[in-house]
Parts: C-alpha cells; structure tokens; sequence
C-alpha cells in the first residue's frame, strides 16, 4: 500500500486495495461472491450490519486456511444503509483488520432513491482508522499487555487507507458515509470553521429525521451517514475534519487525545446549491416491550481479561437462545473501566436507555444499530427482535483487541 509520496507499507488486502473495493447493492439482490483465502492464515469474511443467513455470516467455525475457498450466496435483506465488511477469524480479527483488511457495503433502495442526496463525487464514504508506524514507515501491530487492556491505538490518523488525506470539495451539499474501523480508537468527530454535521443515518439506514450537530461521538464499528454543506465556506479555505479531545478515567492511553483526520479543501468554481432533505423515510414499526423476556450481559475487563458474564468465548459454547421472532430486552452492563462497543451480528436492536457515565442518549444512537457504544461503567439497554433467520451468531466487544482476547460470545436464534 502506499503510504504518500515515496513511502510505501506491506499491508493485507482485500483485491490489493486499501481499503476493500466498495460493494453496492440493492435491496433484494443477490449477493454471489467468493473469498479466496491469499494469506499464509485462515481468514474468514463477515458483513458487519448484513443481516446474512447463518452460513454467510462468516461465523469464524466457517474459517477457511491458506490457499482455502469460501463462496457466499445469499440474498440482501437490509434496507438502504452504511454497511461494511471484515474479517472475523479466530483470535485474529484485530490484526487482519488492522493490517487493511475491511470494505464498505452499501446498499440503496426506493426509499434511498426517493431522497436524491448528493451522489457521485458528493458522496463519499470515509473509513476512519488510527494505525502507528515505525521508523521506516511500516505500519506495525504488536499489542503489549498495557494495549490489550485498552485496545491497540494508533497516533496517525488514516482515512480510506491514507495518512491525514485531503479531498478537493465544491461548495455544495456532500454526503459522506463515516465508519469508524479503527480496532479501538473512538473518534469525537467534528468539523474546524463552525461547519455542522446534518446527521440523516446511522448503523441500520436513515434515521427518522436530520438533526444539525456540532460533533458525534464513533466508536469502533459505528458508522453514521452524514451531509456537510459547504455552500458558505470560501474559496481557497480549509477545513480540517477533527476528533476532538475528550477525558477518559481508567488505565492511562491516548484514547481522548484531539487528532486531525482529515482536509476538505474548497475549490473556487461555482456550485449549484442544493437544499437538504426535509423529511426521512419511516422506521420499520417497533416490536412491543411490554412485559417481554429480559437477558443481562456483563462485559468486564479485570486482570487484563475481557469477558462476558465471567466467560471467554468459545467456538462451540452457546452462551444465549432467543426464538425467531420474540422482542427481548437485552441489558449491556459495563463492569470495567475501559468503553466497550458492543455489536450483535443478525439484526439491528433499538437503544431504549442508558444508564450511569453519560447517563442519555444521543442522536446517533436512534434508528437502528448493531453496535452501542458503552463509556466506562455504563449500562444500555436495546430492544432486540431477530426476524430473518434462524442459527448461530455472534455479539461482542467491537474493541478488536478484547473480542480477540475473548470479550464474545454466540446465541442462537431458535
Ligand atoms: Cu464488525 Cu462480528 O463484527
Ligand atoms: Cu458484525
Ligand atoms: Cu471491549
């Protein structure tokens, strides 16, 4: 991969591309692809936000070795929004990600169509990642015992695979799609010269209305959908796309420290105006929670250890059962002084409440999610309601280090 001017890393790569080639599709096409396994490793392929059939989900018991084939066949379900996709091998997710290895997955449909945001080059995804170097500008992955507890951060800033890139932007309406793929790091994201963020969308597609924001909390594996408007901004002018700095108790880290992702550099030509949407399309309908079944999952992180109500996964243990079909309220308490983004693979969930460290909710947590982000001895609670398919899958830490070192486990849609 190359890292700039002059300066090239080795890296994983999905196609020889950094990041993955960016896959579109539509609601209700079929999604026929095969993984064919290049590194001297087994690897395997999950869609991270696609609601996959069990033996699509690349589950990491469906792993394949050096050399090894995979094919995928199933039908996409989800309707529009940010997805993306990684590897999720046993034990060895964090560097396989971390090495370049993830992808978006978009998708679109009537409701997507109808609403005629910028497209093009006006819409851009921006995969947000934080990677260290060494002195002749590899990237490098050795996590000590001091980063496994906290996660293994970086101190340069990437975005699409590039160190603190820039993009040349009219002055019009943008749309970017910003996923945090970083294995730990959790961005503050906003923007230099008073610009705001109109958030239309989050994990699960559109949200029910845009909301004006100054600044958006991303932990791993989170994405929001986002327009900028750089109608007003002059010619010639730079804005600087930020994480801002932000306090964090627990074990000493660089996680909080202020970073500059990225530039957007505003061209001189004219550009027509563009009027931001005034309505999104509906939610799906909410299952009832009266009186549903409740499940509590504790995540703890002592010793150095990350678990889910006291356990380390394992390949063949189910650890959860819920039927096909039955809302449930699923509890995440946060036992531990470090954030845990916790994701459930299979369907998107509601955040119903949040309790302790912030103590609310916030705007990029409405609509729909597969992954919540818990600060430090934060309980959230998500209505879940799995409808599409039955079988085993996954919910862990999104902190690539924990889930690595054991922080998930499987439940079964029976
Ligand atoms: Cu991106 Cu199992 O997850
Ligand atoms: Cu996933
Ligand atoms: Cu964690």
């Amino acid at each position: 991969m190359s890292l700039g001017p002059g300066q090239t890393s080795r890296a994983w790569m999905y196609d020889d591309l950094l990041p993955g080639p960016t896959l579109r599709g539509r609601t209700g096409d079929g999604v026929r692809m095969t993984l064919v396994n290049g590194l001297q490793e087994e690897t395997v392929v999950h869609w991270h936000g696609v609601d996959a059939p069990e033996h699509a989900d690349g589950h990491p018991r469906l792993a394949v070795g050096p050399g090894g084939t995979l094919a995928y066949d199933f039908t996409l379900e989800n309707r529009a929004g940010t997805y993306w996709y990684h590897p999720h091998p046993h034990e060895r997710t964090a560097i396989q990600t971390y090495r370049g290895m993830a992808g978006f997955f978009l998708v679109d449909d009537a409701d997507s169509d109808a609403l005629d945001l910028p497209s093009g080059s006006r819409e851009v995804p921006l995969v947000l990642q934080d990677k260290r170097l060494d002195g002749s500008g590899e990237i490098v992955y050795a996590p000590s015992g001091p980063d496994i507890m906290t996660g293994f951060l970086g101190d340069v800033p990437f975005v699409n695979g590039t160190p603190f890139p820039y993009l040349p932007v009219d002055r019009t309406l943008y749309r970017f799609r910003l996923l945090n793929g970083s294995n730990a790091r959790i961005f503050d994201l906003a923007l230099t010269t008073g610009l705001s963020f109109v958030l239309i969308g989050n994990d699960g597609g559109f949200l029910e209305r845009p909301e004006t924001l100054q600044s958006i909390l991303l932990g791993p594996g989170e994405r929001v959908d986002v327009l900028v408007d750089f109608t007003g901004a002059p010619a010639g002018d730079t804005v600087v796309l930020q994480s801002r700095a932000f306090s964090l108790a627990g074990p000493p880290s660089s996680q909080g420290v202020a970073m500059d992702l990225m530039r957007f550099v505003i061209s001189s030509a004219p550009a027509a105006p563009r009027a931001l949407p005034e309505a999104l399309p509906a939610l799906p309908a909410s299952p009832p929670t009266e009186g549903v079944p409740q499940q509590t999952f504790s995540f703890s992180s002592f010793m150095g250890r990350h678990r889910i109500n006291g356990n380390s996964f394992e390949m063949d243990r189910v650890d959860a059962r819920i039927p096909l079909g039955e809302p449930q309220v699923w509890r995440f308490l946060n036992s531990s002084p470090v954030p845990h983004p916790v994701h459930l693979h299979s369907a998107h969930f509601r955040v119903r409440s949040r309790n302790g460290g912030r103590g609310r909710l916030y705007p990029w947590e409405g609509g729909l999610k597969d992954t919540v982000l818990l600060m430090p001895f934060e309980s959230v609670e998500v209505v879940v309601h799995f409808v599409r398919h039955r079988g085993l899958y996954l919910m862990h830490c999104h902190n690539l280090e924990h889930e690595d070192d054991g922080m998930m486990l499987n439940f079964e849609v029976t």
